[in-house]
């Protein structure tokens, strides 16, 4: 099995583009299906899990190829309405198919998705906004047809929002989703469909508005990936050194960037592009995730690997995934400090961090580690690569470009 290989103590420079956003191509790749016309994804990072989401397209008969980084998706042929257990395992995204899988043919089958291993990550809110679409359910499976009404998210379920609003496309009349997820991904999957003419407003705001009826054809490129950007922000952090995140777009990521000015970063905002310089940290104090605009879940671990490095005493609290803290056990492997209640690490700074053979349980814990062995003295040995694989393109070449001294093995 391949593992990643870094060995820390050295300083951060150079400039590396920012891909597109594994969360928002996953969508959009599930929104294919509900294009009456071929469609198009522009400029798609090169991911396990899009190539998962290909396979998923490709199953239910749909024609795919690429263009260089664009995907061409045909989905007229589309027939299949269930998705076998091995794709359906392969990944959280895969769960965003059914919704568009109701919506143009009538019938899904709901099954539990994979994805990481942090949380029991139900499904049940995906479940009852179909019913509230007036689909009828028998066990797993879902079938219309479907009716414009009023859905209310107990929580701004990220996954949720997009299913159901792509489902509720192939209802009659309108549909407003209440508590909806706000995050930039959810925007950007917007764009494709209106692309697609479709008449979706709301976006962003806790309240979405939909009127039935499918997208005809539509060309795309999805937003720059503000997770991998986070995470390459968390290495500079951990690491010091100036490094210049192209293509990424700084208004995504403003409670992140806000935690690392307190911590004694500096940064500079550009359109197009964000400068990042770090020479010694300090605690930003407490932080607490939850959902956009507030601090990113998926940048809590790689935040955490960072401020191991940060003078003082730093509280972050996790709310949204009840089994996200499977990176505090390697990172102790490696020498941090690191107190565990619940859901709330209590971080001592230290300035000695040791490489280490680790493992990596999940997307975000491997992206933590590696920020994690940037900062350390000796070689950091990393397993679990497959997960880094699904989220972060072409990772060890980019920190390579950074100057880091990092290969697979
Ligand atoms: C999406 O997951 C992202 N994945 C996650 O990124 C991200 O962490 C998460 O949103 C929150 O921002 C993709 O977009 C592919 P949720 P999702 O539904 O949709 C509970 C990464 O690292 N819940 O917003 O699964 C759930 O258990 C990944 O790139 C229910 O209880 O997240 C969690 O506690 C990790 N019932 C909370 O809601 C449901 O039916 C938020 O989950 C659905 C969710």
């Amino acid at each position: 099995m391949q593992s990643l290989l870094i060995r820390g103590g050295k300083p951060l420079y150079g400039t590396i583009p920012i891909s597109g956003s594994k969360n928002a191509v996953l969508p959009m790749l599930a929104a294919a299906v509900l294009f009456r016309e071929s469609c198009r994804i522009r400029n798609c990072p090169d991911l396990t899990d899009v190539h998962a989401g290909v396979a998923i397209l490709r199953w239910l008969g749909a024609e795919v190829r690429w263009q260089g980084r664009d995907l061409l998706v045909n989905p007229e042929p589309i027939a299949r309405w269930q998705i076998p257990g091995e794709l359906m395992g392969l990944m959280r995204g895969s769960v965003f198919f059914t919704g568009p899988l109701l919506a143009r043919l009538g019938n899904c089958v709901l099954s539990v998705p994979g994805g990481c291993p942090i949380g029991a990550r139900p499904v049940d809110f995906h479940a009852s906004g179909f019913e509230a679409l007036g689909a009828v359910r028998e066990g797993d499976r879902f079938f219309g047809p479907l009716t414009g009404g009023e859905i209310c998210l107990p929580y701004p379920s990220v996954g949720a929002t997009e299913n159901l609003l792509m489902a509720a496309l192939g209802a009659s009349g309108i549909t407003r989703i209440h508590n909806a997820a706000r995050e930039p991904e959810i925007v950007c999957l917007c764009d494709f469909l209106r692309a697609g003419g479709c008449r979706v407003t709301g976006d962003g705001t806790d309240t979405i508005h939909i009127r039935g009826g499918l997208p005809g054809t539509g060309a795309l490129a999805p937003i720059p990936d503000r997770m991998e950007a986070a995470t390459f922000a968390c290495a500079l952090a951990s690491a010091g050194g100036e490094i210049i995140l192209d293509g990424a777009d700084h208004t995504h990521l403003t409670a992140l960037l806000e935690v690392l000015e307190r911590s004694g970063c500096g940064i500079i905002k550009e359109k197009t592009r964000i400068i990042l310089s770090a020479h010694g940290l300090v605690s930003p104090g407490d932080i607490t995730t939850g959902p956009y605009p507030g601090f990113p879940t998926d940048a809590q671990a790689p935040v955490m690997a960072a401020m191991i490095r940060a003078r003082g005493e730093t509280i972050i609290r996790e709310t949204v995934f009840e089994g996200r803290m499977g990176h505090v056990e390697p990172l102790r492997a490696m020498g941090a400090r690191i107190a565990l209640s619940g859901g709330t690490a209590r971080i001592t700074g230290t300035w000695e961090l040791l490489g280490r053979k680790v493992t990596a349980s999940d997307l975000r814990c491997g992206g933590a580690l590696a920020v994690a062995a940037l900062g350390a003295r000796g070689l950091t040995e990393i397993h679990g690569v497959a997960h880094i694989l699904r989220g972060y393109e072409d990772f060890a070449g980019k920190l390579r470009a950074l100057g880091a001294d990092a290969c697979l093995a």
